[in-house]
């Protein structure tokens, strides 16, 4: 396992922060990620050791009331992990958000996340998500009747909006915390990027500058020195991982302080997801989601095409759990970064 931990991130990562009336244990976050961060995904965490707080996959906040949360596929948890989990709700108007937020909030959830991110045009279509950033007014209202629904925490995450300018999130940063959010979760990206550039970590400095909220930063985050980098040079509160999340799901143990994981995590990991997500999800859904990470797990390895090629194309589950006995019986060279190619 390469990926050594620099020195002073951990003590960084390893602080609490105050989220309005809540405290969490430390500064390294999982990042929104649909048909990744599901509740099969969030145990093997745990299992790994955990990290300070998880954001859920979006939910529409329309169904959010009335889901039934053992037949769902986005809106479904473990108890044991309710107080440490965020759910992230996607919507346009402000009464069915608040009539969200409070069944997440009777539900026993950490807090409330709102998502002004997500540019996918189908969302975008109805308002929703990144759209939301067109109209600064329009966002700050919908987190303020979210924030008048609940006491637990409120957080936003958001990206820098439809043109490449710091000055609109900064003040839509500036909105948001007015209208009550208690932190903010910020990918500094425009719109229609779909992570082809580099995201503009000097934005989250500016972001960062502009509120006394905390602000996690978030984008392109792949190993331990990335992310003391990304804390020291914007002075970030905390970092949300995505991706590297998803490809490395121990790293938030390891980088604040645990120990580094052995020589089979990668297999011991994927093989225990197959099973995860088979207790908690119907085949072929849990083959759907396994095919999904299968990119993020290949992406660290120099010949992780072949793995994922060969898990793509398994009919069960069972094919692909022998995908992934195979790939691993020849000692696969790791790659030291993940590669971004597989990661898009
Ligand atoms: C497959 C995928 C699914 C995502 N789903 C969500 C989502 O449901 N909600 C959200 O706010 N962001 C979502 N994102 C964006 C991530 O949370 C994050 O902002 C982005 O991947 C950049 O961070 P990273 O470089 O650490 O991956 C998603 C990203 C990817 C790649």
């Amino acid at each position: 396992m390469t990926d050594p931990v620099p020195q002073g991130l951990s003590p960084m990562l390893q602080r609490p922060l105050a989220i309005g009336c809540r405290t969490i244990p430390g500064r390294l976050v999982l990042a929104p990620m649909t048909l990744l961060g599901h509740v099969a995904f969030r145990q093997l965490l745990d299992e790994l050791g955990g990290c300070a707080l998880m954001f859920s996959e979006m939910c529409s906040a329309a169904r959010i009331p009335t889901e039934n949360r053992h037949t769902s596929y986005y809106f479904r948890w473990r108890d044991q992990e309710a107080g440490r989990l965020s759910i992230q709700i996607l919507g346009s108007e402000g009464t069915r958000m608040a009539a969200a937020a409070r069944r997440i909030e009777a539900e026993g959830f950490f807090g409330v996340d709102i998502n002004l991110g997500c540019a996918v045009k189908e969302i975008c279509k109805f308002n929703q998500g990144a759209a939301l950033l067109k109209a600064p007014a329009e966002a700050a209202a919908l987190v303020a009747q979210v924030r008048q629904a609940v006491q637990c925490p409120v957080t936003v995450k958001f990206r820098t909006g439809w043109q490449d300018d710091p000055r609109i999130p900064v003040d839509l940063a500036r909105r948001l915390e007015d209208a009550g959010a208690d932190a903010l979760t910020f990918h500094p990206r425009v719109a229609p990027d779909v992570r082809t550039r580099p995201a503009r970590w000097e934005y989250i400095a500016r972001v960062k500058e502009a509120v006394s909220i905390p602000v996690f930063g978030n984008g392109d985050v792949f190993d331990a020195a990335d992310c003391l980098k990304m804390l020291t040079t914007t002075g970030c509160d905390g970092v949300a991982l995505g991706r590297l999340g998803i490809a490395r799901p121990w790293s938030f143990a390891h980088w604040a302080g645990g120990a580094p994981p052995g020589a089979s995590i990668y297999k011991d990991s994927a093989l225990r997801l197959t099973v995860l997500l088979e207790q908690h999800f119907e085949p072929t859904k849990a083959l759907r989601r396994f095919k999904r990470y299968a990119a993020y797990l290949a992406a660290n390895f120099a010949f992780g095409n072949t793995l994922y090629n060969h898990i793509r194309n398994a009919p069960e589950m069972a094919a692909a759990r022998q995908a992934v006995t195979n790939f691993f019986l020849n000692e696969p060279p790791e790659r030291q970064r993940p590669n971004l190619n597989l990661l898009r």
